[in-house]
Order: structure tokens, then sequence, then C-alpha cells
């Protein structure tokens, strides 16, 4: 009830940022260069970043998003080391283990961190059980999603991006798991929703 009660003082709380984002105070993303940009897919090469982690063993993303989320919405909410509110950024990343992937493999829910941290955000109360975590730059393949990601869409979604990588001949370069990015608040309704599935990839031109 308790967690029920979180997560929609959480939405209320995203959709007045989404508000003030439509405001011109703009909600912060990770930095990308554009490699190549297709109908169904985009490669793009994320700047070094830095993101909080939270694992968590489940068996479904709705359920492991809704759970690995609500230990981050603490942390940002000052259940830190300075006891200090962080801005909500987008997007939220969950990783998604394959079908081939060794079992015991976990939902992994990251929220990205502002740069202005320069990489050293406060840290995570222990208890949440949250990591910080180095990304180095990297190229992703992109897919984008529109509506409400959910466990009936996501593997739908992830197949069409591998079809469409193994059809070009890019490097997949992590087969055990693939990534969800959520933008918008649940509170959002289902027009211009966006979500995307990420794929770390190589092999491409001379930047990736
Ligand atoms: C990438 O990040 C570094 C430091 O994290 C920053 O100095 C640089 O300006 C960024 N590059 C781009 C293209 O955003
Ligand atoms: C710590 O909290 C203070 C006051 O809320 C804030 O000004 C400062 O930027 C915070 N420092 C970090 C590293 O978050
Ligand atoms: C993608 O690349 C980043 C940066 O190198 C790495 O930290 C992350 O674990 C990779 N994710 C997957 C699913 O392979
Ligand atoms: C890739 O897709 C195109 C268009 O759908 C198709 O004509 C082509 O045969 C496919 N190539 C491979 C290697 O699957
Ligand atoms: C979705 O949002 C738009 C704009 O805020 C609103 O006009 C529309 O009625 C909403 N639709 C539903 C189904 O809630
Ligand atoms: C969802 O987030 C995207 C990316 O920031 C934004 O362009 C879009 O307007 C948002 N959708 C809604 C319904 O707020």
């Amino acid at each position: 009830m308790e967690t029920a009660v979180m997560h929609f003082v959480y939405y209320l709380l995203i959709s007045i940022c989404w508000c003030s984002g439509n405001m011109g105070q703009a909600i912060e993303l990770p930095n990308y260069t554009p490699i190549l940009s297709r109908s169904d897919f985009q490669i793009r090469l994320y700047n070094e970043s830095t993101w909080v982690s939270a694992r968590v063993s489940g068996t479904s993303f709705d359920q492991s998003y809704k759970i690995g989320f609500q230990r981050l919405y603490q942390y940002i909410h000052g259940a830190n080391s300075n006891s200090s509110k962080i801005a909500f950024t987008a997007p939220a990343l969950t990783s998604v283990p394959s079908s081939s992937s060794p079992s015991g493999n976990a939902y992994i829910v990251r929220i990205f961190i502002s740069t202005r941290f320069h990489g050293k955000p406060p840290l995570p109360n222990p208890e949440l059980k949250l990591r910080i975590e180095k990304w180095k730059s990297q190229c992703i393949a992109v897919r984008k999603f529109g509506g409400y990601a959910n466990d009936d869409d996501i593997n739908k979604e992830i197949e069409a991006l591998l079809t469409t990588l193994n059809n070009q001949s890019i490097t997949i370069q992590d087969t055990d798991s693939y990534i969800i990015a959520n933008y918008n608040a649940s509170s959002h309704n289902t027009t211009q929703r966006l979500n995307e599935v990420w794929i770390n990839v190589s092999g491409i031109g001379t930047q990736c």
C-alpha cells in the first residue's frame, strides 16, 4: 500500500516536472552524437555518463521496473549522503535478461545522473542497495516505440531491432541482456509516449 502511494506521489511529481519542462526548464538527457538514422532505427554515440542502478531479481519487466524505480525514487528524494533532492532526468533504463542469458540474471533499473555532478553524485543510503555506475562512451542502436512499455510489447520490439541489426550486419556486443529506455511517467497518457530499445553495438564507420 505504502508502495502504491509512493508511486502515485512520484508520478504526480514527474507530471509537475514535465509541465515545468514544457515551460522551458528541460529535463536533462544523456549526451549523444547521431551516427546513423533510418526510418526504423538509429545509431547513437553516447558520451561517457553516470547512472545509479538498482538490481532486482524479478521475473517480469513491469514488476522489476516498479520495484527498482521505487528505490531510485528514494535516492533522488533525499536518501543519500548529502540528504539532498536530486533533479529528475530521463530516460530510466531497464536491462532485461535475454532468453539465452544464464539463469539468475537480474533486471537492472537505472536513472541517469546529471553531468553537473561530474560523475560524483551523493552516495545512496546503503539500505537501498544501489550502485553508482560509470559508462564509457558507447555506440548504441536505438528503436523507438510508443504506448506503455510492458512485458507483452518489449520482446516484440527487441526482436525487431535484433532482426534489423542482423540484416545490416551490425555487431551486437552483448546478447545476455537488452535495455528498455522509458522517457515518460505512467501518468502521461498514450499520446506521444516515448520508449526505446537500446542495444550496444560496434563496427559502424570510424566512430563506432
Ligand atoms: C563528454 O563528456 C565530457 C566530460 O564528461 C565533456 O567534457 C565533453 O564536453 C562531452 N562531450 C560532448 C560531445 O558532450
Ligand atoms: C548538497 O546539498 C546542498 C544543499 O541542498 C546542495 O547545495 C549541494 O549542491 C549538494 N551537494 C551535492 C554533491 O549534491
Ligand atoms: C553497454 O555499454 C556500457 C558502456 O560501455 C556498459 O557499461 C553496459 O554494461 C553495456 N550494456 C549492455 C547491456 O551490454
Ligand atoms: C535486409 O532487409 C531487406 C529489406 O527488407 C531485404 O531485402 C534484404 O534481403 C535483407 N538482408 C538480409 C541480409 O537479410
Ligand atoms: C491525453 O492527453 C491529451 C492532452 O493532455 C488530452 O487532450 C486527452 O484527452 C488525453 N487522453 C486521454 C485518453 O486521457
Ligand atoms: C515523453 O518524453 C519525450 C522525450 O522527452 C517527450 O518528447 C514527450 O513529449 C513525452 N510525452 C508525454 C506524453 O509527455
